[in-house]
């Protein structure tokens, strides 16, 4: 029996990003409206458990890397503790989470005691004030936010989590903070990763003239650093395409989901806190775990689905087919970035 997950083209699947939750502390503009999104009803969430179920069929087919991610998933209580007895079962070879930082002041030891080996915390801007707005919150509340955020970064640091900074660049917002924040790759050895805004949820509200190419920013970037080499990526299915200026200990990285798409390379699924498994984040094809989970499936089928979702992975984002309606739906606080 082929106990592996195939996609077209070849793919081998390999890597779950798991939403543990859609709630989040901070209001990204590029992400939520200042008022939130409607909020999953607390019994359509999975509860550990039931995700602990879906991690062990994951498993058991080839996944993996395992990624957490939210809306915030430090929000969810007892984070750690099940970060703890997913571990402990040895299910993945590689878990990493993806944050925006306000809370790793307090949590970043135990996630490290948990087995987290990388954060991704989004950091938008260096500068306090430019940071509230990017988080929906401008004024001292958001201020406040940013010195946590930074604090978070800087704790992730010296526990030796393997850390990358995500940016999404928003023109007329944070696009004089880019290369501040470009220069943390000289200092540190943090990958400062560029992601183009994609037309997801929140997201496609913002007008064309905000959007910034990874073109662009590379342009920018060169003017103040210097020529920036390409560097090859560690691993080839990662959508970041590297620069590492000359002694840094960090690298700068583009994500460029808009202007220059990797689908042939993507080797994830992604599970949305309410367990519907997302074959591609770009289109708005799901399929209902947490149905069959609750009414009594066995493992088998559990796995046959997670096939089905394998078999519903288009070649390309820009090539999908009926049924995988684009863009999606859901925002991306209820998928998991
Ligand atoms: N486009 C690109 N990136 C986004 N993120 C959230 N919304 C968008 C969007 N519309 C990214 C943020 C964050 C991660 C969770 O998802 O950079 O780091
Ligand atoms: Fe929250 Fe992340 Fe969305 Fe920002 S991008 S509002 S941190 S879920």
């Amino acid at each position: 029996m082929n106990q592996e997950l195939t996609a077209s083209g070849g793919r081998r699947l390999t890597y779950l990003r798991l939403s543990v939750t859609d709630r989040c502390n901070l209001r990204c503009r590029y992400c939520m409206p200042p008022e939130g999104v409607p909020k999953l009803d607390h019994g359509d969430v999975l509860t550990y458990e039931e995700i602990l179920r879906l991690a062990r069929v994951g498993a058991s087919l080839g996944l993996k890397k395992l990624r957490l991610t939210g809306g915030e998933p430090l929000v969810r209580r007892g984070l750690a503790g099940f970060i703890r007895a997913l571990n402990e079962e040895g299910l993945f070879q590689d878990l990493r989470l993806t944050t925006n930082g306000i809370l790793l002041p307090e949590m970043a030891a135990s996630l490290k005691a948990a087995g987290v080996v990388g954060l991704n915390i989004s950091l938008d801007a260096v500068d306090p004030a430019i940071y509230a707005e990017m988080v929906g919150l401008p004024g001292p509340a958001g201020e406040k936010m940013a010195g946590r955020a930074w604090a978070g970064f800087r704790a992730a640091l010296s526990l030796g989590f393997e850390t990358k900074i995500n940016c999404v660049p928003i023109r007329g917002v944070n696009d004089r903070q880019l290369t501040a924040l470009a220069r943390l790759a000289l200092e540190y050895p943090v990958d400062v990763r560029f992601i183009e805004h994609m037309p997801v949820g929140r997201g496609r509200l913002w007008e064309e003239s905000c959007f910034l190419s990874a073109g662009e920013i590379l342009t920018r970037l060169e003017r103040e650093l210097g020529r920036l080499e390409p560097r090859p990526a560690a691993d080839p299915s990662a959508p970041a395409r590297l620069y590492a200026p000359a002694n840094a200990p960090g690298a700068i990285g583009f994500i460029s989901a808009v202007s220059a798409h990797f689908c042939s390379g993507c080797n994830r699924l992604r599970l949305t806190a309410d367990g519907k498994l997302k074959p591609c984040l770009l289109t708005d094809r799901e399929i209902n775990l947490r149905e069959p989970l609750r009414t009594g499936a066995s493992d088998q089928e559990l796995r046959e689905l997670f096939r089905a979702a394998a078999g519903h992975k288009p070649v390309s984002h820009l090539e999908a087919k009926p049924g995988d309606s684009a863009p999606a739906e859901r925002g991306m606080s209820r998928i998991g970035g």
